[in-house]
């Protein structure tokens, strides 16, 4: 399955730098690595779990599951019998087993310049104990829902760290997520508390997040969820005997006026709660396959799917899939600059960097602000070796050119990383050349929320790199792509991407919705692991992902559906009917382009389309701002009176070669939609 020779055509290597001491330092290494991870997993697996701390170790088989609906219930388990706690894996093994306690865990750099702090992983695990404390204070036990919402704050780490301590279930929001989306996410797993902050800036603009927490907890009580308890964290209104005995001195751009509503019956202060907490808390040991986190990602028919992930299979597969893929090395300072909220945060900051007692950067803010620098300086003064970060935030600081780039030296780093969306070749030559000097190769990692980390990636000392390719798989992972009635395809092909078995960190279930989770992921092609997206393979066995193919779009890195547009659209008494399409986008990659039917005797006028913006934004989230709302007296059906979506994409884009449209009902209304075509989408 994998090429016997690299390939011929013109590829980039890594360094005999990287290679001298990489993990994996070359492709026939990396073949023999793999054959092993699939033919003896237990092995394979049971050696990368030597280096973890087990309460009790596991019996059986590695991995025991069944992938295919046709034989029952779809299942993975992994280390059955064995039981451990990853907060104790995160911090305790490092501090007292390792002797890394003062070794940095987060170089924290918050969102204006110079506004800086460090934590070592002696101190995090002092943090999260008395946290953990405060947490079993407030009534907190094992396998309890607890919702987070919070900024980019170090806060965050232990508040999550926390509930893995104890044996929580922690359910994080976005911080960019609208208080109508938090309400959903806190009913849907019945979370008994939530922590989050006052606000914070992102660049110039304050968020009060307490507000839309009290929102979101206001509607939670108006649909029958009674959550009594919310920690605030105070980021940037400490009152001064709160600065005092805190840990965390304010960020330099406090702003102590932020007016945070205050409900006594419900709210508690982080800080006050935190004085006199024990800094000791013996962790709660857990099952393999006990709950770990659940997070929301968006499901085709508008309602968020609740991925939830279990203890030591995703603790392994984050742990391995960081050291190996950006080649961990002891005095790497990696830098990921993802937000905690996706799931990337949760594997990338949080659990396989921390597993690996790595030192990273946690960066609070834009990427240009205050100026286009911003992230070159952070390179520079951390002096950051591994850089993770999305092609959106690339095309964006492309835009500005080299210059903001070449201010700053840069000569720290040995290995760049995207993921979220395919990249398109410009983005990643300007990557490659301009910011990384054409010394740096670029690991182009393709995983969802539900894989909980990488499955298909380069490994940089190890995989020749065809710009744009995420190449091959990681190790345990089997991939294949399937044509339309589901045969596997061999060769250079295209079609549906799926997964033959597990690897240790793909999801369990859709939380508290198994039928879902068949149905999504396993009916479609029985046996299989399906991932939505389409993908080919060339003649030397690199895989490519061609994007979505379900009603699923990529904004800026992240998956929207087109459901869940249309009904927050078709929610306004204006709006009759509503189809949302993705249209190309420079930086963004995609953004929305909405086709709106108003109801009768409705014009359609900018102050509606501004209305109609920002019920999108209250509904779900700055994200999801549509880019174009067009009025659409009529949409193209099809007889049977399904959308044609394909032929909404070519109108959106200005493409008059239709292709066939002989199943539509009335090809009137296309002529109609074209000429009512948004005038700024040129
Ligand atoms: C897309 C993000 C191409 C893909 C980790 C996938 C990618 C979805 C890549 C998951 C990549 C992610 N190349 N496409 N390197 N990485 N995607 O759940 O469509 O937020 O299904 O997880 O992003 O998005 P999610």
């Amino acid at each position: 399955m994998l090429p016997d020779k690299a390939p011929d055509e013109d590829v980039f290597c890594g360094s005999a730098d990287l290679k001298r001491d990489a993990h994996v330092a070359s492709f026939e290494k990396y073949k023999e690595l793999y054959m092993k991870s699939i033919e003896t997993p237990d092995e394979f697996w049971g050696d990368i779990a030597k280096d973890f701390f087990w309460k009790t170790k596991h019996s059986g088989q590695f991995l025991d599951y069944n992938f295919d609906v046709t034989k029952g219930k779809i299942f993975v388990k992994c280390m059955e019998g064995a039981t451990t706690n990853i907060c104790y894996n995160l911090l305790d093994r490092n501090v007292h087993d390792r002797k890394l306690g003062d070794r940095v865990a987060f170089f924290w750099e918050g969102n204006d310049p110079g506004d800086d702090l460090t934590v070592t992983y002696r101190e995090l695990l002092q943090r999260v104990c008395q946290f953990a404390n405060v947490l079993k204070s407030q009534g907190v036990k094992k396998g309890d829902r607890v919702s987070i919402y919070m900024p980019m704050v170090l806060e965050l780490v232990v508040a999550m760290l926390a509930c893995v301590r104890i044996g929580a279930v922690h359910s994080i929001v976005f911080a960019g997520f609208s208080a109508e989306s938090l309400c959903e996410r806190i009913l849907d797993s019945d979370c008994s508390l939530l922590v989050t902050a006052d606000g914070f800036y992102r660049g110039d603009k304050l968020i009060n997040l307490k507000l839309l927490a009290d929102e979101a907890l206001q509607k939670c009580r108006d649909k029958g969820l009674l959550i009594n308890r919310c920690i605030v964290l105070k980021h940037l209104s400490k009152e001064p005997e709160e600065i005092l005995g805190s840990q965390s001195p304010p960020t330099k751009r406090s702003c102590p006026d932020l007016q945070v509503p205050w409900n006594p019956d419900v709210d508690l202060c982080w800080h006050a709660l935190l004085r006199g907490a024990s800094d000791e808390c013996e962790p709660e040991w857990c099952e393999s396959e006990d709950p770990l986190f659940i997070l929301y990602t968006s499901g085709s028919t508008g309602k968020p799917k609740g991925v939830l992930h279990t203890v030591s299979g995703y603790m392994l597969y984050t742990a391995t899939t960081f050291k190996l893929v950006f080649d961990h090395q002891p005095d790497d300072v990696y830098w990921c600059t993802a937000d905690i909220g996706w799931i990337t945060g949760h594997s990338y900051i949080t659990y396989g960097p921390l597993a690996n007692g790595a030192t990273s950067v946690l960066f609070e803010g834009l990427p240009t602000f205050p100026n286009e620098s911003r992230m070159w300086e952070i390179v520079d003064k951390y002096r950051v070796t591994k850089l993770y970060t999305a092609p959106t935030a690339i095309r964006l600081l492309m835009k500005f050119g080299s210059e903001p780039v070449k201010k700053y030296k840069r000569e720290s780093l040995k290995i760049l990383g995207t993921v979220g969306e395919p990249i398109n070749p410009e983005a990643w030559q300007w990557y490659y050349n301009v910011v990384g000097d054409k010394r740096c190769p670029i690991v182009d990692t393709f995983w969802q929320t539900e894989t909980g980390g990488h499955v298909l990636t380069p490994l940089p000392a190890a995989t020749p790199l065809k710009p744009g390719s995420a190449t091959f798989p990681f190790f345990g992972v089997v991939p294949a792509i399937l044509n339309e009635s589901g045969e596997e395809l061999e060769g250079p092909s295209e079609g549906y991407l799926v997964f033959k078995q597990p690897w240790p960190g793909v999801m369990r279930t859709v939380y508290g919705n198994q039928p879902r989770f068949e149905t999504i992921y396993f009916k479609k092609f029985p046996g299989y692991y399906v991932t939505g997206d389409g993908c080919r393979r060339d003649k030397d066995g690199y895989y490519w992902i061609t994007g979505r193919i379900d009603d699923m779009l990529n904004v800026s890195g992240h998956l929207l559906s087109t459901a869940e547009v249309e009904s927050a659209l078709v929610e306004h008494k204006a709006v009759a009917e509503a189809a949302v399409v993705g249209r190309p986008h420079p930086v963004k990659g995609e953004s929305l382009y909405c086709f709106v039917s108003l109801t009768n005797g409705v014009t359609f006028t900018c102050t509606l389309e501004a209305e109609l913006k920002k019920q999108v934004r209250e509904k779900i989230g700055a994200i999801a701002t549509p880019d174009y709302i067009q009025n659409a007296p009529g949409l193209p059906k099809t007889r049977s009176g399904k959308i044609m979506r394909r032929l909404l994409r070519k109108i959106a884009c200005n493409e008059h070669d239709l292709g066939d449209i002989s199943t539509l009902a009335d090809s009137s209304v296309v002529q109609q939609l074209f000429q009512n075509r948004c005038s700024t989408a040129v």
